[in-house]
């Protein structure tokens, strides 16, 4: 028996240094020193033996258990450090590498232009200020000289959005942010107002449901049309370069008198005619005017002493 003891022990042991992982650790501890293995197996055995041979053979199976068990946790230990090391060596950060840095993007072409023909104004005296895109009836149209029903309503295909108490719909124009600006302000008045537009429109390449305008303000006592031509010849050569002939033709428009539309002479033929100015050698740019007296007394301000002038761009 004391030999049986023995070769179990070195078996169980030579097993034991060949294993290599936690699971094949499991198995062996099963085999050997489970409910059914075998040093187990072996001191149940004892119960058979003479009164006389049970001290000895019993500690030797003590012996040879205790030692299985010191040698499984030491292996056990051995094997989770070496799988910590592997962990970290697999997770291994190399902190002196140097970052990825985001990729840039660069700003729209829209905004860009917002900008550029905002710094324009902005050198000339006029400050940048905004407006909601939701915006009542009243500043759009009422106070701009359009009442209800009013013929000239259709030259804006307009995007109601319903009645919160008042009519409310989406801005077609900037133009409503006049109204609101004169409202809280005295003059001197010099603005413009960069800001997203709404219209129903015929989407095609050069129309779009929603777009860009840039207005522009400036009220003060002795305003006349030449402070618009003016300021906006300055513009048109700032923007296009000095070489720029400008054009101002009769337009209408319910909250300016006079109104007028600028033209530019157009870059691709210099004036000659092409597809882009379809034929006239001229690209309309924006619509203008002096401020309607109407417009003035509807914010509170008296026509008589003040005077101004608006425009209004699509970038
Ligand atoms: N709001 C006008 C439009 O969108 C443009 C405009 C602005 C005309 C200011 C005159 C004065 O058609």
């Amino acid at each position: 028996m004391l030999d049986q003891i023995q070769a179990v022990k070195t078996r169980a042991l030579a097993e034991l240094a060949a294993i290599v992982d936690l699971d094949e650790l499991e198995t062996w501890r099963i085999q050997h020193l489970g409910k059914k293995g075998t040093i187990t197996q072996l001191l149940r055995g004892l119960g058979q033996l003479s009164p006389a041979d049970r001290p000895r053979v019993g500690q030797a199976a003590n012996e040879a258990k205790q030692a299985l068990e010191a040698a499984l946790a030491a292996r056990r230990e051995a094997l989770e450090a070496a799988r910590l090391a592997q962990a970290l060596a697999a997770e291994r950060i190399d902190v002196s590498l140097p970052g990825r840095s985001p990729r840039l993007g660069t700003r729209h072409l829209i905004s860009r232009t917002v900008r550029e023909i905002c710094d324009v104004f902005v050198a000339m005296g006029f400050n940048v200020v905004e407006g909601p895109e939701v915006e009542w009836d009243h500043y759009n149209f009422e106070m701009l000289n359009i009442p209800p029903d009013h013929p000239a309503r259709d030259m804006w295909d307009t995007m109601y959005i319903g009645e919160v108490g008042a009519p409310m719909l989406l801005r077609t124009h900037t133009s409503p942010v006049q109204a609101r600006y004169m409202e809280t302000h005295q003059p001197p008045i010099r603005i413009v107002v960069p800001g997203k537009c709404y219209r129903y429109e015929d989407v095609d390449a050069t129309h779009e449901m929603m777009f860009y305008q840039i207005e522009g303000l400036a009220v003060d006592t002795d305003i006349t049309l030449a402070d618009l031509k003016g300021v906006l010849d300055r513009f048109a050569r700032a923007l296009f370069g000095p070489d720029r002939k400008t054009l101002f033709r009769c337009d209408y428009f319910p909250f300016v008198e006079p109104g007028v539309e600028m033209a530019i002479d157009c870059h691709m033929c210099h004036g000659a005619g092409c597809k882009l100015c379809k034929g006239t050698g001229w690209l309309e740019i924006m619509g203008a005017g002096v401020v309607h007296p109407k417009v003035l007394e509807g914010v509170g301000y008296d026509p008589a002493k003040y005077s101004g002038f608006a425009f209004g761009m699509g970038p």
